[in-house]
């Protein structure tokens, strides 16, 4: 199943190759879940899905409780009337003053359906900043929000970092980490790069705490840029290239292609 919403890095693509490596457990962990490609297409007993953003996260928590109620409230800005720059510009005003959580979580889908090209993006203020995105028929993922909030019965949400998410794990979980890829520029410039405040220093910490979870029985697989970068990075896991090459802009106007790392840090002697 699609998620509902359009998110940068989403790994629908490439799900298969992902489940194909995550090992069985009680439990899937997933610190950077973003749109829930991987949450939607696997199937655990229990989930703990987290992401740093807590827009999405008060989202997922909304449909969670609500599910129909909140479905046809989102579906009620789904209308011919709402498709105009003046009406997407007075939405995503609101969206960034109102304090009413539901009302917010009912926006970032418009939002997100009509604004450019399923990009999502905030300024360093935190305010939503996407152009209207100029859809004939922007679609309301109606199907795909009540497969979400069915599968949602199953999981508990939390907005954190992912430090604080994997403190929380035990034997019997497994880890997916699909952190904000590393850059795709000269090796020299990575480590003041970031990406959406995601630096070098952060893969460092992810991989590091990849490797002392693993050597404690708990299964990491990381997803990222197959780069020179991300090779030397997880060196000491069993690394999976995929060919699914996706075009990808850096530097502007120049776009390039990319291949897909899955560098899987197994559990220590548990077997899997
Ligand atoms: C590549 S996306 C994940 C995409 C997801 N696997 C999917 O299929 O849609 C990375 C996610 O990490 C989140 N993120 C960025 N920095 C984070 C941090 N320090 N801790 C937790 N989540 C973070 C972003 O909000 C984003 O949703």
């Amino acid at each position: 199943m699609r998620p509902f919403l359009k998110w940068p890095g989403n790994k629908y693509r490439i799900v298969n190759y992902i489940k194909a490596k995550l090992p069985n457990g009680n439990r899937l962990i997933e610190p950077f879940v973003g749109s829930g490609s991987v949450f939607l297409n696997t199937n655990y007993n229990e989930y703990l899905l987290a992401d740093n953003n807590e827009d999405l996260i008060n989202l997922y928590i909304t449909l969670q409780k609500e599910g129909e109620n909140f479905i046809s409230f989102c579906r009620s800005f789904f209308i011919p009337d709402n498709n105009t720059k003046e009406k997407y510009y007075y939405y995503r005003r609101l969206f960034n003053i109102t304090k009413d959580p539901r009302l917010k979580s009912a926006l970032l889908i418009y939002l997100n359906r009509h604004g450019y090209n399923g990009l999502v993006r905030y300024n360093k203020n935190g305010v939503y900043n996407v152009p209207f995105g100029k859809y004939k028929r922007p679609y309301f993922p109606e199907a795909e929000m009540h497969y979400f909030w069915y599968k949602s019965q199953k999981a508990i949400f939390i907005r954190g970092d992912f430090k604080d998410i994997m403190a929380k794990t035990c034997r019997g979980d497994v880890i997916y980490c699909d952190p904000p890829y590393v850059p795709l520029s000269n090796t020299s410039n990575f480590t003041n790069y970031s990406t959406g405040g995601f630096t070098l220093k952060h893969q460092h910490e992810l991989t590091k705490l990849a490797l002392k979870l693993s050597n404690q029985d708990i299964p990491v697989l990381i997803s990222n840029h197959d780069t020179k970068l991300t090779r030397l990075i997880y060196k000491n896991a069993d690394i999976t290239r995929i060919k699914v090459q996706r075009y990808i802009s850096c530097n502007g106007a120049k776009r390039t292609k990319v291949n897909e790392i899955l560098a899987f840090f197994k559990g220590k002697g548990s077997g899997f």
